[in-house]
């Protein structure tokens, strides 16, 4: 294993791509959920580089490791940072109040602590491993203090940062108590970016406000420093998902899930992380709301509902799973017939070439978050139908819809909207289907995830 000061560059994020396994497969490795791993995965396979975070158990870190062409730096965090770090200031404060609000963020000056404590040790583990004059790219919400800190303590790196989940407006931001900590954290990088023009937009004038920061030449200039701010909207791995989907065990997977899910009927999907962000349960409603409408509609789809299980100890996660148990046997009792349900519903993770099967199998794909940084989903959806069949509905509060124009796209906190555009989605002639699905390949295939990082890579070495 390299010395300290090894690497020339590193990722660093709260998670590290692979979780430990518990009960039966404890001492086994399995990757780790959500959008930010899917993305960078295949950046830190190709590029050789290390990845710095947290193994998904508390206690002390295990030694660096190498799993699956990644050297993994682990980074550890204690039984109570996770409650008050981890649950606490990233998954009940920024979490709810980046995603406007959609729960109500709470503010604890015991959460903040731990956020300041957690960060400097992430800042402190890579700053002893980066080489000289490396390039260090920091992730996501939970280590907005990392670029500063790290400037810090090695003024030779250059610093990247990279917001996965949305940025807010003003009226939102303005409210958080740590406002300007958090912006001179991030103000510590060379480069931050965000997913969307929107999001850029809303740093800068934060940044503008709270801090010394002025906008100069296009560049914000703080204590002498410089920084570029700009948007690099994440993207999937185009090709591998294209080729996986015709894979001839995906294709006969997927045919066997059409005839025993679909049971001649059609497959409308919906796939994401029980996360209330996400608006599984508005989604549930408008089926149900079509049902009510359409009671024959019943023999014409299935709904397939694919919940990863997510956040489990925070209670507005676990009342959501509560929440959408009891629509999904609500709307089986009142709509099912025998032999026929009307939601099938999974609450686990699954093995990507069943995923891939699932999104060959679905005619109709369903992704309507109230509020999402990009949503990866929708693309990896889209880079599946290599044949442009496939209606995808999404949310017009996704990153995704900047690009994704020719979706069916919804307002998905209105339950009427979406239980019409999803029965539009099953009648669309396949003409109109075929055009809007083969003009979003071009936009997906124009920009994969390594187009992401290139751009991003780019703005870093200028
Ligand atoms: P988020 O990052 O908020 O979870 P995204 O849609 O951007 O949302 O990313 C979710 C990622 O999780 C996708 O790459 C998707 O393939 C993966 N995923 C979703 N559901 C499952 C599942 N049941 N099993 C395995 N991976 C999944
Ligand atoms: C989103 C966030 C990631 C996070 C992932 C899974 O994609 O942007 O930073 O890792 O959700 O959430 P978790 O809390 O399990 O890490």
């Amino acid at each position: 294993m390299p010395a300290k000061h090894e690497w020339p560059f590193i990722i660093v994020a709260n998670r590290l791509p692979v979780v430990r396994g518990k009960g039966k497969s404890e001492g086994t490795w399995r990757r780790s959920p959500g959008g930010l791993v899917s993305a960078l995965t295949p950046i830190v396979q190709n590029s050789g580089g290390a990845w710095a975070g947290w193994t998904g158990t508390t206690g002390p870190a295990p030694d660096p490791f190498v799993h699956d062409k990644i050297t993994h730096l682990p980074v550890p965090i204690s039984r109570t940072q996770l409650s008050s770090f981890y649950d606490g200031f990233c998954n009940g404060t920024i979490w709810p109040l980046y995603h406007g609000a959609v729960r109500e963020p709470n503010y604890h000056r015991r959460w903040w602590r731990p956020y300041v404590t957690v960060n400097r040790r992430f800042a402190e583990i890579t700053a002893k491993s980066a080489a000289p004059d490396a390039s260090v790219w920091v992730h996501d919400y939970h280590l907005q203090l990392v670029p500063a800190l790290l400037r810090e303590m090695r003024p030779d790196l250059r610093i990247g940062f990279f917001l996965h989940i949305p940025f807010p407006p003003e009226e939102l931001f303005g409210r958080l108590p740590w406002r300007r900590q958090i912006l001179e954290g991030l103000l510590g990088a060379d480069v931050v970016g965000f997913q969307t023009q929107g999001d850029a937009q809303n740093f800068l004038r934060m940044a503008k406000r709270y801090t010394e920061a002025r906008i100069e030449g296009g560049w914000l200039h703080i204590h002498g420093h410089m920084v570029d701010v700009g948007s690099f909207p994440v993207s999937t791995d185009f090709e591998h998902y294209n080729e996986m989907a015709s894979e001839p065990q995906v294709v006969k997977r997927s045919l066997q899930l059409h005839q025993q899910v679909g049971q001649g009927r059609k497959i409308i999907l919906g796939v994401d992380r029980l996360d209330y962000t996400k608006g599984i349960d508005v989604r549930l409603r408008a089926f149900q709301e079509l049902l009510a409408r359409r009671p024959d509609a019943v023999r014409e789809c299935v709904f397939v509902q694919l919940a990863v299980p997510s956040r489990g100890r925070v209670g507005e996660y676990r009342e959501l799973r509560k929440h959408v148990e009891e629509l999904v046997g609500q709307i089986n009792g009142e709509f099912g017939e025998v032999g026929l349900t009307p939601v099938q519903y999974l609450h686990r993770e699954l093995p990507f070439d069943e995923l891939i099967a699932l999104y060959r199998s679905a005619e109709v794909m369903a992704v309507t978050p109230l509020a999402d940084g990009m949503n990866l989903v929708a693309k990896e959806y889209v880079a599946t139908r290599f044949d442009d069949t496939g209606v995808l509905i999404l949310s017009e509060f996704a990153g995704a819809a900047e690009e994704l124009k020719t979706a069916l796209q919804v307002n998905p906190h209105d339950v009427d909207g979406l239980a019409e555009t999803i029965n539009m989605a099953l009648s669309l002639p396949e003409k109109e289907a075929t055009r809007r699905m083969s003009r979003m390949r071009e936009v997906v295939s124009g920009h994969t995830v390594y187009d992401w990082a290139d751009s991003f890579m780019q703005a870093l070495s200028a």
